[in-house]
């Protein structure tokens, strides 16, 4: 855990240079704008460690499968997000000396990242080998107002002496991936060009074949006048130009260097046009200048924030955190496009791949359905019914049959590419997050119209998965579920985890509950269906029943506790508190081995099931399951916690509710994992979402009702949430002695607060 930066409300401070925290600061301190965003690497050259990463949406690469030993299923490739053409290096030398913070004295470096308008900005003094000294301002942006716009505003003044500089200012498509399987380059040139002022290179990925142009178009400006271009050396090697320009160094006296990006892919553009339309974006751009693409940035978040913003009163690390949490979400995914998901990354780092994860449907769609237009979160749900198709295959290549649809761990287009075997082949729940996302969807925002335009055939797919993976056990008469792996990956191969054994029968009787529907609504879209899917009713649903019925669910009546998975109790239970420090993370300090034997959860698992279907148990079961569970809870993924959160506020445990909420909210502020360095997790950031709204907020969804249960942390006065609601916006503001409900759009509705009907007008 760290705890480097400084509290404040809407703004993220770093004060002083460490080289050891860089790379987590980098990741904390990311930019994007949903189409593209980068890691605050620095513009000028840095020698220290660092991780470089921009990223481009919808981009990757199907890097060849690496695994110790193959078996027959696995996926041919892991697909990676790439580590982008860098369109913000600038590199600066004075008198021979390169500006490197490695190689400098640094005093007075200050990084902010300011949530509420998505700017970074750095500060710092630097001291060059020979006594020079030079300040630095720099501010940087990705453009929220177009997608393929980001701007560099980089003011440079020498402080002690007047010189030259060599500025050497460019775009390099010469990049690498930290973690490419075989060492490759992933991108190959297709042109270049460059000029006074302006240079552009169009580079492909290998395989994939996705083209992204990468434009910089610059001016400086020196004493407030404009710097001739015209004796500029123009600088070309494979996959990179630049401009190298000879400035005058006055003292005391700024030259600001303005940097224009432009990020287009031939995911929107035909590939013959991008050269074109970059320069369209590049010239556009430059002649409005950054304080005009600034102000229109600036009204984006404006907009976003309004409807999206949570506020806290009395606690700034908690205030910090929430926005933090909500600032990365927004700029991730904007749901303009229904072809993108959310990374579990993001734009701010490399690991996960930068794929398509369960973590979407179980964790991110309540923050969207809850913030944005209702077509957002849908088109979270299309992406998954236009993949589908893929779904059938890839049951198909584990030997399923007759249309089951088996959904991919980590996907990029469908098609599933995470490479380990515990998951791949085992962790079969994810494929009933996407039907629990239609149930979670239809009960939001009442468009049970889904069903019928694309829920029902997503949800045969799945449900014949179901029939076909479960078994009977003559033994237990019963049907089973084998060899699989719960939400707690810290547990393999096991049978009958009774999170996938509920989430499959539940299935099976959601897919019988949207054929209902439909047949009802729309006999002849029903009857389409039928045909497309080639489906049997009488006979497959039937067999749906059975399963139902006789499914086999672990438990132990002694404790009164449901049990995560067969043998469950023949571990020796251990609480967490019971380990040592510097045991932990058991995940970065003990062998795999000792991990799969010993009875640490790594993430909710029965706990995420209970708190998935809370209507189906009563207070007291929630209470003894999350007291069996929760102490041998390690939380060692970031989706864990904030289904504690929930839980505990239902049971009214708040102390403890509060200290999971911290550990979500700050997770990457204060680097809880002692991982941010590889990136920020922001699928685990809608969890913190759900912690304010459904855990302190208590905001569930009955028979069509919004209902609040909130209480206030006691370490907050008040706070208050937005929700769009059904074609409202609701305001809710709590504090410890009352809650206020304003509806600030749309007709009146009837909300249940506090179990009593309120009328909200
Ligand atoms: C969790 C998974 C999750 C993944 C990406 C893992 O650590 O165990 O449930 O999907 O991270 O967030």
């Amino acid at each position: 855990m760290k705890n480097y930066l400084k509290h404040h409300e809407w703004q993220i401070i770093e004060e002083g240079f460490d080289p050891h925290v860089n790379k987590v600061s980098e990741s904390i301190f990311s930019i994007g704008n949903g189409r593209m965003g980068q890691r605050a690497n620095f513009e000028e050259e840095y020698s220290g460690e660092t991780l470089s990463g921009s990223y481009v949406a919808g981009v990757y690469y199907p890097d060849k499968t690496r695994v110790g030993w193959w078996k027959n299923g696995y996926p041919e490739y892991f697909a990676k997000v790439l580590n982008a053409p860098n369109w913000i290096g600038l590199r600066i030398s004075i008198d021979n000396q390169k500006l490197d913070l490695a190689k400098c004295k640094v005093e007075n470096f200050r990084r902010v990242l300011d949530m509420k308008t998505g700017l970074l900005e750095r500060s710092f003094t630097a001291t060059l080998p020979d006594g020079k000294i030079v300040s630095v301002h720099s501010k940087r942006f990705c453009s929220m107002a177009n997608g393929e716009v980001g701007a560099i505003r980089y003011a440079l003044t020498p402080v002690n002496f007047s010189s030259k500089a060599v500025l050497s200012i460019y775009v390099d498509a010469d990049v690498v991936n930290k973690d490419s399987n075989y060492d490759e380059k992933f991108w190959e040139e297709v042109y270049k060009e460059s000029t006074e002022g302006r240079g552009i290179v169009t580079a492909q990925t290998k395989k994939t074949l996705f083209h992204v142009t990468t434009g910089m178009k610059y001016n400086i400006e020196s004493e407030g006048k404009k710097v001739d271009l015209s004796r500029i050396n123009l600088e070309q090697r494979e996959k990179y130009v630049g401009n190298v320009i000879q400035v005058d160094l006055n003292q005391g006296k700024e030259v600001i260097i303005y940097k224009f990006g432009a990020v287009l892919s031939s995911e929107n553009h035909p590939k013959e046009k991008l050269v074109d339309a970059c320069v369209r974006v590049l010239e556009e751009a430059s002649a409005k200048g950054f304080d005009k693409l600034f102000a229109e940035h600036a009204a984006v978040w404006a907009h976003k924030w309004e409807g999206c913003d949570i506020t806290i009163d009395g606690d700034v690390a908690a205030q910090q955190g929430i926005r933090f949490n909500i600032f990365q979400l927004t700029q991730t995914y904007t749901g303009e496009d229904e072809r993108l998901n959310i990374g579990p990354k993001g734009f701010t780092g490399e690991k996960y791949g930068g794929s398509t994860y369960w973590d979407t449907e179980a964790y991110c769609l309540p923050f969207y359905l809850g913030t944005a237009d209702q077509k957002v979160a849908r088109n979270l749900l299309v992406y998954r019914y236009k993949h589908l198709p893929r779904a059938i295959e890839n049951a198909k290549k584990l030997g399923f049959v007759d249309g089951a649809a088996f959904y991919p761990f980590v996907t990029m287009n469908g098609e599933e590419c995470h490479n380990e075997w515990e998951i791949t082949f085992e962790e079969i729940h994810r494929t009933s997050a996407m039907a629990y996302a239609i149930r979670d969807y239809i009960n939001y925002t009442g468009d049970e119209g889904y069903f019928t335009e694309y829920g029902l055939e997503v949800l045969i797919g799945i449900a014949r998965f179901w029939t076909q993976r479960v078994n009977w056990s003559a033994e237990k008469n019963k049907y089973v579920i084998l060899g699989v792996t719960g939400p707690n990956e810290y547990e393999n191969n096991v049978n009958n985890n009774w999170y996938t054994n509920y989430l499959g029968a539940w299935t099976l009787r959601f897919a019988q509950q949207a054929i209902d529907y439909v047949k009802k609504a729309d006999a002849k879209r029903y009857a389409e269906i039928s045909a497309k899917t080639n489906f049997n009713e009488k006979e497959e649903t039937a067999k749906w029943k059975d399963i139902v019925e006789k499914m086999y669910y672990p438990k132990d009546d002694k404790r009164g506790v449901i049990l995560q998975q067969d043998g469950f109790l023949d571990k020796e239970l251990i609480p967490v508190s019971k380990l040592r420090p510097e045991d932990r993370p058991i995940n970065q300090k003990w062998s795999w081995d000792r991990i799969l034997r010993s009875c640490f959860i790594k993430q909710a698992d029965v706990l995420q099931g209970i708190y998935l279907f809370e209507d189906d148990f009563d207070l007291d079961t929630i209470k003894k399951n999350f007291d069996f569970y929760e102490p041998m809870t390690v939380h060692e993924s970031s989706l864990s916690p904030c289904v504690h959160v929930i839980l505990a506020s239902r049971l009214g445990y708040k102390e403890r509710a509060y200290e999971f909420y911290l550990r979500t909210a700050r997770l990457d502020l204060d680097d809880y994992n002692n991982d941010t360095e590889e990136g920020c997790h922001i699928t685990s950031m809608a969890g913190t979402w759900m912690s304010v709204v459904k855990g302190f907020g208590g905001m569930t969804i009955k028979d069509g009702k919004l209902n609040l249960n909130p209480y206030t942390p006691d370490q907050w006065k008040s706070y208050s949430f937005r929700l769009e609601f059904r074609g409202r916006v609701l305001k809710i503001k709590v504090s410890k002695e009352k809650t206020e409900t304003i509806l600030e759009s749309g007709s009146p509705l009837d909300i249940v607060l506090n179990g009593k009907i309120l009328s909200v007008k």
